[in-house]
């Protein structure tokens, strides 16, 4: 499963879709590589290769030849086997003809066993023997091209080409006669190099088969909470470029129940992960592995999924200034509450009665949020509601990350208030306004910022995060700029 997590967040670093989506393709969410970035994911790929391929098992070899002195010597390789295989140098290139990984002087570590036989009208009997043999590779020169393309909403990788040219082969013989030796190398040294060759650029051929599989195989939906579903359905082709790969996938977060038995539990994480990405903002950075850029129609999904699950009100009983939530601390603006019910405690009850409006500007989120706001008196244990405001809020939330917490600062931009009803008679609602709107400026929001303040650290993707995270917000877009790094620094050589 794990690997499962990680292919499919491979699959988001190798394919996306640029930061103008077209209009007719939905894409909501696109993923832009960078070279950094396909570099790093070209590093896991050879990293994997590297120990996937061994030990890579050959097919027996033999041949006759005529050996001076000696006669017909009668020969055969078995148990040909690549137990290592190390990579020096490797690039990646997009473009296109697709992408292309190209490894260079790679080298190999091979092992076989050897034997020979051979008879003569003046031996008695034929003379045999066998032993084993290392073999190093050195110059191994190993070049494969795919393209990538969206089949039905999933990425599917077609090998277009494949190739292993090796360079020269040294072998080793433990025992033997030293005739032998030149023996082998002449009659063999052709033909085990092209079987090396041969056996690499098949097997790599499969290794791209089984990952297009793979990636074929990822869900289309990814379940967040229980409650909801993010649409990853990838959109349009990957557009590759000479400097980058973009992926597009449809972004859109529509309502699930019925979750529960959902197989790729471990795959929530990763979209409660998104949740913290959707919570925020960025303009791309060439320096930058990845950038992620999220539409403003993403955000509004997810806020309608949220308030359709939890209807959205709540009891206010507790505030960062209590005396809020008492008549007595109400006793100059509304008089008559206080007359009616003196020092009785109060609270709020909250109803959000549609779902936020969010709207990516530059630099910043703006949000409406309409409530109604029901005050109720706490009288000896009764609940009795005696007003209630209809309430507009107009913020704007600036998103942040630095030490890969994602934080923010929300500021107030306006608040309008009217009286719904009353059971306590004609109020002075101007004076309920600003008291409400000081409160809000003065106690409330400081309160949140304060706790939005220290942050939330960034989603780690089994071992992997996002590094030098940048969040930036422009015209409908959230853009987030990030290098990937593992947590603990693994070696990728
Ligand atoms: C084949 O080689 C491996 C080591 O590379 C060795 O363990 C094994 O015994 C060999 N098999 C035969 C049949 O010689
Ligand atoms: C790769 O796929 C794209 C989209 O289907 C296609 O336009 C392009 O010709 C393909 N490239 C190669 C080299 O096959
Ligand atoms: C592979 O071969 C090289 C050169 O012969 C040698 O230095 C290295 O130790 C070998 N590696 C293994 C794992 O046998
Ligand atoms: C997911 O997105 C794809 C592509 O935009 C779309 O065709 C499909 O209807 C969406 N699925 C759901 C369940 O909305
Ligand atoms: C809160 O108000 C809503 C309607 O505005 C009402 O349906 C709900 O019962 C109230 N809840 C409490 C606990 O007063």
């Amino acid at each position: 499963m794990a690997d499962y997590v990680f292919s499919f967040f491979l699959s988001l670093l190798l394919i996306s879709s640029t930061n103008h989506v077209k209009s007719n393709e939905e894409g909501y969410i696109s993923v832009d590589i960078s070279n950094k970035g396909l570099d790093f994911a070209k590093d896991f790929l050879v990293q994997m290769a590297e120990s996937s391929l061994v030990p890579l098992d050959l097919p027996k070899i033999e041949k006759s030849k005529h050996i001076p002195f000696i006669g017909t010597v009668h020969m055969g390789l078995s148990n040909i086997t690549i137990d290592k295989i190390h990579v020096i140098s490797s690039t990646v290139k997009a473009g296109d003809t697709g992408i292309v990984i190209s490894v260079s002087g790679a080298t190999a570590n091979m092992t076989m066993n050897w034997e020979y036989s051979y008879t003569n009208w003046w031996l008695p009997i034929p003379i045999t023997d066998n032993g084993e043999a290392s073999i190093q590779v050195d110059g191994m020169d190993v070049g494969i091209s795919f393209n990538l393309t969206n089949n039905q909403g999933s990425l599917m990788l077609s090998p277009l080409d494949c190739g292993c040219s090796v360079k020269d082969i040294s072998i080793k013989l433990d025992g033997g006669a030293s005739w032998l030796y030149q023996g082998l190398l002449d009659a063999f040294e052709v033909r085990l190099t092209s079987a090396v060759e041969n056996a690499i650029s098949k097997k790599l051929r499969e290794g791209i088969v089984k990952l297009d599989s793979l990636l074929q195989s990822l869900p289309k939906e990814i379940p967040i909470r229980n409650i909801a579903a993010l649409n990853v359905t990838f959109v349009g082709n990957p557009q590759l470029r000479d400097t980058s790969l973009t992926l597009s996938i449809n972004g859109l977060i529509s309502a699930k129940d019925a979750y529960a038995a959902f197989p790729y539990h471990h795959l929530e994480h990763l979209l409660a992960s998104l949740e913290y990405l959707l919570a925020s903002v960025p303009v791309k950075d060439p320096a930058s592995m990845v950038t992620i850029s999220l539409h403003e129609k993403v955000l509004v999904s997810a806020s309608s999924v949220y308030y359709d699950a939890n209807k959205m009100h709540w009891i206010v009983d507790k505030v960062p200034e209590q005396s809020l939530l008492n008549t007595a601390g109400w006793r100059f603006i509304i008089p008559q509450l206080y007359r009616q019910y003196p020092d009785a405690d109060m609270n709020l009850n909250v109803t959000i009665f549609s779902p936020p409006s969010l709207k990516i500007k530059e630099h910043q989120i703006d949000v409406t949020v309409h409530a109604d706001v029901v005050i109720n008196v706490l009288n000896s244990g009764e609940v009795t509601p005696v007003a209630c405001f209809s309430t507009a809020v107009s913020g704007s939330a600036s998103p942040w990350i630095t030490n890969n917490n994602l934080g923010g600062n929300i500021q107030l931009d306006e608040f309008s208030l009217s009286l719904r009803w009353s059971k306590i008679g004609n109020l002075h609602v101007n004076l309920v306004r600003v008291l409400m709107s000081t409160a809000m400026r003065t106690v409330i929001l400081p309160y949140i910022n304060l706790k939005l303040s220290r942050g939330y650290p960034l989603p780690i993707f089994h071992g992997y995060t996002l590094q030098n995270a940048k969040i930036l917000c422009s015209d409908s877009w959230i853009k987030i700029c990030s290098d990937v790094g593992p947590v603990k620094q693994l070696s990728i050589s």
